[in-house]
């Protein structure tokens, strides 16, 4: 189903301060793997076929930190929350009025890592039932009842859950439910629409989404990025010359590699590799050849572009493995300082790089001393797309 037709508006309350996580930006506004946790929040539900528009209620103090952290994304203009997050959500739904929408989910901005999963789940019970739908995890900690520090009972953990955001309602019937709320304190939306009686189900929610709440939550666990190898294989021609560039060492010899820039085929493969990992193209595309730019550059300078895309996209470089395949010269003794180097241009520590060397038993070009390949493999750790 398009976003046009039946579709479900949301509202995402930010106006809080993020008192308990401390410092001077609210918690929202920091960054979680590299960009704001907000971003990951908003684009989460706007990335969603089935919702639309997300409206973002935000404190008017942080108008301009909010704009720049959700740049890129398709949403209306932010609205201004409230004293409390109650007042917020109030405020969101009723600037949802100019959309009519007939269904609505409420999140909250600190809840980064809800999954598609979930919100088909959600959008699948509130279409079907219409009515509040909340996500409900169970309780592994028994409860208790106390009295200053003196425990007065225990609760029967089996009737308890825990609910998370998103929460689904109809549009009209959570909107009045907060207008009649006004002035009285609930904890969620949910609370709102029981005190006006409306029927709200659970659906199982997902231990992963968290609220972030502590600085300790500031961590992003592993099922919300994944694991990508590119592989990259270079050569090149041996001719006149007193030295050979491998994997950004200089190392002598009676010939050098022809090339347009210094002609390290460790580094090229290597930056091949990294392209791959990304899904970004190959070496002839970001640096052409006959491209006046890199004739004559040290191959080091195409790694920093490398890993500037990492950068850009959020990926961690978790291991590089590089083979140089020659006859001459020999390269054993060179292969802990070419390690070396290599940990240093991708800026990582040495255990994340190998380097093998290999002749090919004097077999083809390779054989001939007439050039010198490499072949890479790299690994990368990025967010889920
Ligand atoms: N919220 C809001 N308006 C408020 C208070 C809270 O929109 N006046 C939002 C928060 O930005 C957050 C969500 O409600 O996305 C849940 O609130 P909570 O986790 O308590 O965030 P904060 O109130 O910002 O944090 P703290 O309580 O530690 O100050
Ligand atoms: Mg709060």
């Amino acid at each position: 189903m398009g976003k046009s037709a039946h579709s479900i508006a949301a509202v995402v309350v930010a106006a809080g301060q993020g008192e308990r996580v401390g410092g001077p930006v609210p918690k929202q506004y920091l960054p979680l793997d590299g960009r704001p946790l907000i971003h990951w929040s908003l684009s989460r539900l706007a990335t969603h076929p089935a919702i639309h528009p997300v409206l973002a209620v935000i404190h008017p103090d942080f108008a301009a930190l909010h704009e720049e952290s959700v740049a890129g994304l398709d949403l209306p203009p932010a609205v201004h929350g409230g004293a409390t997050r109650q007042e917020s959500v109030l405020n969101g739904l009723e600037a949802l009025r100019v959309h009519a929408p007939d269904l609505v989910l409420v999140h909250d901005a600190a809840r980064p890592f809800v999954s598609e999963h979930l919100l088909d789940e959600i959008v699948r019970t509130l279409r079907e039932r219409r009515c509040g739908v909340i996500p409900v995890t169970g309780i592994t900690d028994t409860v208790k009842y106390r009295s200053g520090n003196e425990v007065t009972g225990t609760a029967d953990r089996d009737r308890l859950v825990c609910a998370q955001t998103p929460q689904g309602f109809p549009y009209a019937g959570i909107l009045a439910a907060h207008q009649q709320a006004y002035g009285r304190t609930f904890t969620d939306d949910s609370a709102v629409a029981e005190a006006a009686g409306m029927t709200v189900v659970t659906v199982n929610g997902d231990r992963a989404n968290i609220k972030i709440t502590h600085a300790e939550d500031f961590s992003v666990p592993s099922d919300q990025t994944e694991i990508s190898t590119g592989t990259g294989y270079d050569a090149h021609a041996l001719v006149a010359g007193d030295h050979v560039m491998l994997c950004g060492v200089r190392i002598d010899h009676d010939r050098t590699l022809e090339g347009n820039t210094d002609g390290d085929v460790g580094l090229h493969a290597l930056v091949d590799a990294v392209l791959g990992a990304l899904g970004c193209g190959d070496l002839g595309r970001h640096f052409p050849v006959g491209d006046a730019t890199w004739s004559g550059r040290p191959s080091g300078d195409l790694v920093r572009v490398a890993r500037d895309l990492m950068t850009e996209r959020r990926a961690t470089l978790l291991h590089a493995d590089i083979t140089l395949m020659c006859q001459k010269p020999r390269l054993a003794p060179r292969q802990e300082e070419m390690r070396h180097a290599v940990a240093g241009l991708l800026g990582v520590g040495e255990s994340r790089v190998n380097i093998k060397v290999t002749s090919t038993d004097g077999l083809g070009f390779l054989g001939r001393c007439e050039g010198i390949a490499a072949a890479a493999t790299v690994t990368i750790r990025r967010p889920l797309p």
